[in-house]
């Protein structure tokens, strides 16, 4: 301290200059400071509320760059930021999430929100360097149109995160990501629970968010409920006191051209409500995986083990066979609203059936997609080939991490759900490690 003052008034001509510049470093250093702190919690939130990423995804999603959201009532109408979930890449972390200003706060009203992200969809949607033409009108339903509603119904660890994300790489999609979160680790296969299960369905497809308390209790303490929704969290992230607020949900919903919804507790024949339901023009794939498969992902949650629904091969196995009597009934009921997937067939073949899956939905290939495949299914560890073969082998992790009496207490269990979709047992320890290939062809006509 004495050292510095000594050297300050040696050069007393300077002191002021000096003394300036001291106390600019100090501002600076404040603001790098408090930079970094927004920057590592917003991190830590995001790590936070991506939980079931890992072995069901091959890595981390990419966050979205280029929402400068400061002061953004001021720029609506920009083509600058456009995409929510994907887009340039150009970012910083920076970028991506800016300190919010609180200045404007307590000022900024829900009509500016929702006038702000129809500016965003609009940008996102018409942008000409996606190469997608101009939404035709009448999609949204706050312009008095039906949106695109694409459904999966699944269950626990089989796939669904991924195909889920892929959707919602589509520009201008509102993702309802697992609206029965709240009923816990269940399935809801009938009465008394499928009437309130389907109610909250058909209201949050109409982007209803009345009579929805305990969905919007849930999602107030659990951030993941919303989090999935790339495109409403990211104005939940910056204007809290509306994220839960029907006022603002019903209309926020009502911007988007497209709707997505994954759900893993319903089964599959009490979607039949829905398919029929012409004012919702649903369409539904029934996303199935190898139990085997699902069941060894299951065991390093901690929220499945001791609850039957989830870890009980029987119980899981025999949802499995209901859902195939179900698939074959709707898939003649509804050739065109309804279709199955297998996991594997698409970790196997990701591009051509993530085509299909789109054609069916009634969506386009959007380059979106592509970038997201391109990033998703590939892990850039070890050169090219490895990265072939890691993509490929995610849903068979199961055969190198069950031991052969794990598989065998599950093939047990699951004879016919087993035939019904196509899935060979294996017959020894050895075969396990040796390439093994589950696939078999199936049918539900
Ligand atoms: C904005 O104000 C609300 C209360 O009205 C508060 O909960 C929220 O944290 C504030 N947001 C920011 C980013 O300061
Ligand atoms: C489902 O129904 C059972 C009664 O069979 C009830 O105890 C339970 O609370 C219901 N769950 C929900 C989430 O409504
Ligand atoms: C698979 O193995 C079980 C016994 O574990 C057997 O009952 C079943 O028939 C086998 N399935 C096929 C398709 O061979």
């Amino acid at each position: 301290m004495e050292k510095v003052a000594g050297t300050v008034g040696h050069t007393s001509s300077n002191s002021h200059a000096v003394r300036e510049r001291m106390s600019r470093r100090k501002n600076l250093a404040g603001l790098v400071a408090a930079t970094v702190v927004c920057i590592v919690l917003l991190y830590a939130s995001q790590r936070y509320t991506s939980n079931s990423y890992g072995t069901e995804y091959f890595r981390p999603r990419e966050r979205p760059a280029n929402l400068r959201m400061l002061n953004s009532h001021k720029y609506y109408g920009s083509r600058t930021y456009g995409g929510a979930a994907g887009g340039g890449g150009a970012g910083t972390a920076y970028d991506t999430y800016p300190p919010m200003s609180t200045a404007h706060n307590s000022t900024i009203s829900i009509e500016d929100v929702l006038n702000y992200q129809r500016a965003l969809i609009s940008a996102e949607c018409t942008d000409s360097s996606y190469g997608e033409r101009k939404l035709p009108d009448g999609l949204t339903p706050e312009t008095g149109g039906k949106p695109t509603r694409s459904l999966i119904i699944t269950t626990w660890r089989s796939g669904s995160t991924f195909l889920g994300d892929i959707l919602n790489a589509l520009p201008g999609n509102y993702y309802h990501y697992e609206p029965l979160l709240d009923f816990d680790i269940v399935q809801i296969r009938g009465p008394p629970n499928d009437s309130v299960a389907l109610h909250n369905l058909r209201h949050l497809l109409h982007c209803d968010y009345s009579e929805m308390e305990n969905y919007l209790e849930f999602g107030r303490t659990h951030n993941y409920l919303f989090s999935h929704n790339t495109r409403l969290w990211q104005q939940c992230v910056r204007f809290p006191q509306f994220c839960y607020e029907p006022r603002f949900l019903g209309p926020f919903c009502r911007l988007f051209p497209r709707q997505s919804m994954k759900v893993v507790r319903l089964r599959a024949a009490l979607v039949t409500p829905l398919l029929e339901d012409e004012s919702l023009n649903v369409r539904v794939v029934l996303l199935i995986r190898d139990p085997r498969g699902s069941m060894q992902s299951r065991k390093h949650r901690v929220w499945c083990p001791g609850r039957p629904d989830c870890d009980d091969p029987s119980t899981v196995c025999s949802d499995m066979q209901l859902d195939y009597e179900a698939a074959i009934e709707l898939s003649q009921r509804f050739p065109q609203r309804f279709r199955v997937v297998r996991y594997e067939d698409l970790s196997l073949n990701p591009y051509k059936m993530t085509k299909e899956i789109l054609q069916f939905y009634g969506l386009p290939y959007h380059p979106e997609v592509k970038m997201f495949l391109d990033t998703h299914t590939k892990q850039d560890v070890g050169g090219v080939s490895s990265t072939y073969r890691d993509s490929k082998s995610a849903p068979f992790h199961w055969t190198k991490d069950l031991t052969y009496d794990e598989v065998k207490i599950i093939q047990d269990s699951c004879v016919a759900a087993m035939r019904s979709w196509g899935y060979r047992n294996a017959t020894s320890e050895r075969e396990l490690y040796d390439n093994f290939n589950p696939l078999l062809p199936y049918s539900v006509s």
